[in-house]
């Protein structure tokens, strides 16, 4: 597929116009932008929805200051999970019932490969990707080196296709929907159906696709599924994660981490654990209820947006990034890392260039904000309900101004920080 947006690449003043035109052109009005900032890492931090700052303070004032423990019960605090998992389940596909919001990406996928294994005890092996997110990777290496029989193999090192790797050994597949580095979206349906075909199970992640493209977690058939809530879903800072069990497979999976709030009757306070029915049963303890609060106002504007237009204008927006870096930086060592088909890209444009780095630098002294990822890796996310086509152009200028001036080679651009 190829997208048209050969009348942007003439002027700023043709995307000015882009973005007078835009349907979702009002969304950014929700959302706090510093002024003068050109925000092109909300694949990593969405920005603060302004209302953030109202459930917040509505949380510390009144709920936590005043109301104390009984917010528990009178601010609907402690079903916030189930709430908050409410509202994201319209926004990637899921029905009522079987996504709650609690603790990380991270544990949730320890949690449901364990609960994924147990549904096929008979099979040893998990399939992943050798490019996952690293923590997908060591929470698999934390899975295989306490359960003895079980062995992860990865596409990329013990084949070069899922095809290759699947066989009536394989218990689990699991994958990122968008690769964190390059950008490359995974034709999910397709998958699901190879795995499901091998008799394993999928677990699907969907930290790069959550609220800023379609996900049918149950039209794909899916069977667990996690996802973060800092990124293109605007919740704050670590915001609790996702994580989704398909309503088939509830009654019998069984959430390793076995805490109070997954029991049927916590406040019964036994002795011996019993799962609670549904999808509660993979909650743990205690959540923190004013990360939860924030995440609040991010969750209203996704279920308020029409993901297929959000979808619409993330393509023309990387496809515009990514023609007009192609047509200014090829000549100063930038090569694209991301699918050019904007079918096969999520929404970020992922470039190759030696200086990488101090380039990311150079562009966040000018407040242009992306980021790097090694090796070499330059990341531009591109969230479409606060950005504009004008922005892609500025952004673009920029760039290609830090490597014809050779900008990058300041000193100052060079001081690596703990976070890239
Ligand atoms: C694909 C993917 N999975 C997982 C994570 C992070 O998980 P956690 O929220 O547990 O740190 C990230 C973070 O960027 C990610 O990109």
């Amino acid at each position: 597929m190829s997208i048209n947006i050969s009348s942007l690449l003439e002027s700023r003043t043709a995307c000015e116009k882009a973005d007078a035109a835009d349907p979702l052109a009002n969304r950014r009005e929700e959302f706090h932008l510093p002024q003068g900032l050109i925000y092109l890492d909300g694949n990593s931090l969405g920005p603060m929805p302004k209302k953030a700052l109202e459930h917040l303070e509505q949380a510390i004032r009144n709920e936590w200051a005043e109301e104390l423990i009984s917010s528990w019960n009178n601010a609907g605090w402690w079903e916030l999970p189930q709430t908050l998992g409410e509202m994201i389940a319209p926004v990637v596909g899921a029905a009522s019932g079987q996504l709650i919001v609690s603790d990380s990406t991270s544990l949730n996928l320890y949690k449901t490969v364990h609960a994924a294994l147990g549904l096929r005890p008979e099979r040893t092996v998990i399939i992943s990707e050798a490019d996952s997110f690293p923590t997908d990777l060591y929470i698999l290496e934390g899975v295989t080196s306490t359960q003895q029989n079980i062995q992860r193999r990865l596409v990329g090192v013990d084949g070069d296709s899922l095809d290759e790797l699947l066989d009536e050994n394989v218990a689990v597949v699991t994958l990122s929907h968008v690769n964190f580095r390059t950008g490359e979206l995974l034709p999910i349906e397709e998958l699901v159906k190879k795995t499901h075909d091998a008799g394993a199970l999928f677990i699907l992640d969907t930290c790069h696709s959550a609220g800023v493209l379609p996900v049918e977690l149950d039209k794909w058939g899916v069977d667990f599924a996690v996802g973060c809530t800092y990124k293109y879903l605007n919740g704050g800072p670590g915001s609790p994660a996702f994580v989704y069990v398909a309503k088939r497979h509830q009654q019998a999976a069984v959430n390793p981490l076995s805490g109070w709030w997954g029991h049927a009757r916590p406040f019964a306070f036994e002795k011996d654990f019993q799962a609670a029915e549904g999808i509660i049963r993979f909650q743990t303890g205690t959540q923190p209820v004013l990360s939860l609060r924030g995440l609040q106002a991010g969750l209203e504007i996704a279920q308020a947006v029409d993901q297929k237009l959000v979808r619409q204008k993330s393509q023309r927006l990387t496809q515009l990034f990514l023609e007009l870096v192609e047509s200014r930086c090829g000549e100063y060592g930038v090569t694209l890392q991301s699918p050019t088909d904007p079918e096969k890209r999520g929404s970020q444009v992922a470039l190759h260039c030696l200086n990488g780095f101090a380039v990311i630098q150079a562009l966040i002294a000018r407040k242009i904000i992306a980021d790097f990822r090694a090796p070499g890796i330059m990341r531009f996310g591109f969230a479409p309900l606060y950005l504009r086509y004008t922005d892609v152009w500025d952004a673009a200028e920029a760039l290609t101004d830090v490597l014809k001036t050779e900008e990058w080679r300041e000193e100052r651009f060079q001081q690596k920080h703990e976070v890239t």
